[in-house]
């Protein structure tokens, strides 16, 4: 049978064992990803033991704990620390989320930290997000409009506004789109499930006046129809948001155009 196996430069190895606290009731082992592509070397699997009476309870608490106490080489992104900036998301524990919300005691076992999947990594838990803000600057992600500017500001009624709702929440960690197939294996062409969300948003703001041409933009099968419902996006989003629905609700506008 064939076998397939990652390139000897990409096996991970075993890392570093640190030391854990000498007395302490409650420790929790955390087994973090570690890579550095200026270094040539394999990424491993450090191992760290953190005493859970003397560190907040949410897995960024630990690794903030992990940088500032065992070892200062340990590179993330976090900037709010409460699920607003996007910064933190990363694989814990198998699953896409941000650390600033992911409760330590949620996690039966040593916690497993992986950056996001299916990215060049920058260092660490960092990935390489260049990609994906380019495809969030394709599609345009401001207010659109030939009308002139009204004195104050632009109007809409409670329902226009609430078309937004489930979609202005979004936060672009990439949390979604990170762990959707369909963009693993066509992110050099199809937008995936965080920039859709971002350009149905845009679509369905009552005051945006480009609908037209931003629905234009996205009629190709690749940037909107790889999406196949596989529906990761929606049980990953931290946000409890629905990326495939806003896929669908583009679909369905393009359907409804055409007929
Ligand atoms: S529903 Fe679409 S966007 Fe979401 S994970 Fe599946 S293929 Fe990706
Ligand atoms: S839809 Fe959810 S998972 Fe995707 S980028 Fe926005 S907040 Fe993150
Ligand atoms: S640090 Fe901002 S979302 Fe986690």
């Amino acid at each position: 049978m064939v076998q397939f196996r990652l390139p000897k430069n990409s096996r991970i190895t075993e890392g570093r064992t640190w030391p854990g606290p000498e007395s302490a009731a409650r420790v929790k082992e955390f087994r973090i990803y570690r890579y550095d592509p200026e270094t040539g070397d394999n990424p491993r699997i450090d191992t760290y033991y953190i005493d859970l009476d003397d560190c907040g309870p949410m897995v960024l608490n630990a690794l903030i704990k992990i940088k500032d106490e065992v070892d200062s080489t340990l590179t993330f992104r976090r900037s709010c620390r409460e699920g607003i900036c996007g910064s933190c998301a990363m694989n814990i524990d198998g699953e896409n989320t941000l650390a600033c919300l992911k409760p330590i005691d949620e996690i039966d076992g040593p916690v497993k930290v992986y950056p996001l999947p299916h990215m060049q990594v920058v260092k660490d838990l960092v990935p390489d997000l260049t990609l994906l803000y380019a495809q969030h600057r394709l599609i345009e992600p401001w207010l659109k409009t030939d009308t002139p500017e009204p004195e104050r500001e632009w109007l809409q009624s409670k329902e226009e506004r609430a078309r937004l709702d489930g979609l202005y929440e979004c936060i672009l960690c990439f949390c979604c789109a990170t762990s959707c197939p369909s963009y693993w294996w066509n992110s050099d062409r199809y937008l995936g499930p965080a920039v859709l969300l971002q350009a149905w948003r845009w679509i369905a703001d009552s005051r945006d006046e480009a609908a037209g041409e931003r629905l234009d933009a996205l009629d190709d099968p690749f940037r909107l129809y790889r999406c196949h419902t596989i529906l990761n996006c929606a049980r990953v989003c931290p946000k409890g948001l629905n990326p495939a629905k806003a896929i669908a609700e583009i679909k369905k506008t393009l359907a409804e155009r055409k007929l």
